[in-house]
């Protein structure tokens, strides 16, 4: 099979945060009676090489899943058939383990599981891993709702900068619709776009032209998601930074944690969990 290529320094370090909190997650729900399952939504293939770097293979995010004990389910989800059947074949390799492979699309699969389980014996964390902007805010309130779900959402900050052209007039259909299904709102063209003064004597219109700069909208974004879920954490804002750093250059992605459970005492386990595992990787990348 060829090999699945993409992401750089920044993906070992999400990939390394996903690890540590799947570990903590089922070390901290043992024996408390709930089925625990584990959600990858932009699945891959269970392996990749990283564009820039060693051409050595490494886990990705379903094997690594797969590496974490007391997971009683495994939902991966795949949109490329030839990636389904690589994670077809783990399935098959590992039978006791309970792995469901979905092929398809992420949105659509996602909301189908949040509708057709039971949450109250369930718990689950979700990673939202997509390559831009495929994350729609409609399956976003299907998790949110199940008041059971911790997802690690690999949210696109640049994709989103991208589509906002500094002046409005450039922002055609589809970029107004697919920041609209991102971000489930239409109310972001008033938060970022504001009438430009042209001192114009001749009337002429007023260009309306973004004001918000990569930080405004990553704090508009942030407090969008508080709308959704009781608990969010970060970003962790993970930079394309030259020579394999993380802490300069333009932010690439903002990776949140969301928890969608309203148990305060959940919360607060979560929290911990989350910030401690965020913490530790800021201080050894030296992210800001
Ligand atoms: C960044 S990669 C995920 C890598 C994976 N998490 C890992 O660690 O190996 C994104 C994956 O999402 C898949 N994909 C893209 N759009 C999708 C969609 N709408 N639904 C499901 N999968 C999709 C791509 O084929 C690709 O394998």
């Amino acid at each position: 099979m060829t090999q699945h290529r993409f992401g750089g320094h920044w993906t070992e370090a999400k990939l390394s945060v996903l690890g540590h909190y799947l570990g903590a997650f089922s070390t901290a729900l043992k024996g408390k009676g709930f089925q625990l399952r584990y959600i990858d939504a932009f699945a891959g293939s269970g392996k990749f090489v990283p564009i820039r770097g060693d051409g050595r293979e490494r886990l990705g995010s379903a094997q690594i899943a797969l590496t974490v004990s007391g997971f009683h389910r495994y939902h991966f989800i795949e949109m490329k058939p030839r990636r389904c059947k690589a994670l077809r074949q783990l399935a098959e390799m590992q039978p006791h383990k309970g792995i469901e492979v979905h092929e398809g699309d992420a949105n659509q699969h996602l909301a189908e599981i949040c509708r057709s389980t039971g949450w109250r014996g369930t718990r689950a964390v979700l990673f939202l891993d997509p390559y831009g902007m495929q994350v729609e805010w409609q399956t976003l309130e299907a998790v949110a709702s199940t008041g059971a779900i911790d997802v690690w959402y690999l949210f696109p900050l640049s994709g989103v900068t991208r589509q906002l052209a500094l002046n409005q007039d450039k922002l055609d259909d589809d970029k107004r619709r697919s920041l609209d299904r991102v971000l489930g709102t239409r109310t972001w063209r008033e938060a970022f776009y504001a009438e430009e003064p042209t001192g114009d004597l001749f009337g002429a219109a007023p260009a309306v032209e973004r004001h918000a700069d990569s930080l405004a909208i990553e704090t508009w974004v942030t407090a969008r998601l508080r709308t959704l879920f009781p608990l969010v954490e970060g970003p962790l804002v993970l930079r394309l930074g030259r020579h394999g750093k993380l802490d300069s250059g333009p932010p690439l992605f903002g990776l949140y944690f969301l928890a969608a459970n309203k148990s305060p005492a959940a919360q607060r386990a979560a929290r911990s969990i989350a910030t401690d595992i965020m913490g530790r990787l800021k201080k050894q990348a030296g992210i800001r």
